[in-house]
């Protein structure tokens, strides 16, 4: 079924170019992740505005916890700042925050606040932003296939009969995003092509854009280009185009 000249539904984003962007100005890192923060800003008024329901954001991968000691404190501080901040911004514009990794590895501090975040966004309905934190999808199948593991043995444990077989469907709903419906349109800015282990499972039909355009300045004007080169997409799924039957 074709789905042509329609907006995503669910826009995941992987927020690079921070770094690189500090550089050009002669700025620290941390003041490219802060610049980052408020691009952060404008896209979540963006996506209110035009109507996307659910956004993801790669805020820290599972392999961020190779970068130096410094830079990541100054990530987890700046989190802090963000979700403190704009939490009452959050409840009046009706967005709802859900955060998608292990969170356990978090600084205390940080954890309590998001989890209180999500709490108090819990029944907002204009838009869903995904907080991707200590996230990585090979991390995110390993944790469902053992949350799977552990139900089938205590179904076992009980003496009740237990399927062999998981289906895809099973397997979603352990996923860190569940209930959040499949990635439409991957959005990379930073000028890098690949994926870099975000939301693999929930990208299986996505459409990926790449852009040259750094993080702190992706802008309307960016979201816009990528919207409309998604609408120009022929999406099949695996199927084909009702003309082309
Ligand atoms: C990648 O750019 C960015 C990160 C690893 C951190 C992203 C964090 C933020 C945007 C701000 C904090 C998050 C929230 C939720 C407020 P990079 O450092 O790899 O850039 P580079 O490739 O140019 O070095």
């Amino acid at each position: 079924m074709s789905q042509e000249n329609t907006n995503p539904r669910h826009v995941a984003i992987i927020l690079d170019g921070n770094g690189r962007w500090a550089k050009k100005r002669g700025l620290s890192r941390s003041e490219g992740h802060r610049a980052g923060g408020e691009a952060l800003d404008r896209l979540l008024d963006d996506a209110l505005e035009i109507g996307i329901p659910f956004i993801s954001l790669y805020a820290f991968s599972t392999e961020n916890w190779k970068r130096p000691r410094a830079e990541i404190q100054a990530i987890w501080k700046l989190m802090r700042e963000f979700f403190t901040d704009r939490l009452q911004r959050c409840i009046e514009k009706g967005i709802r925050v859900h955060a998608s990794g292990d969170l356990s590895r978090l600084p205390a501090a940080n954890r309590k606040l998001i989890l209180h975040v999500i709490e108090k966004t819990a029944k907002n309905k204009a838009l869903t932003a995904n907080f991707c934190v200590n996230y990585g999808s090979m991390d995110e199948i390993s944790h469902a296939a053992t949350e799977i593991v552990r139900e089938r043995l205590s179904l076992a444990k009980k003496g009740k009969k237990a399927d062999a077989a998981v289906s895809a469907k099973e397997i979603e709903k352990h996923l860190y995003t569940h209930p959040i419906p499949p990635v439409d349109l991957l959005v990379r800015p930073g000028g890098e092509s690949r994926l870099s282990n975000f939301l693999l499972w929930q990208c299986a039909y996505a459409e990926l854009y790449f852009t040259d355009v750094l993080w702190p300045d992706f802008g309307r004007r960016d979201l816009q280009a990528a919207l409309k080169w998604f609408r120009s997409r022929p999406r099949k799924f695996g199927g084909l185009l009702a003309k082309e039957d």
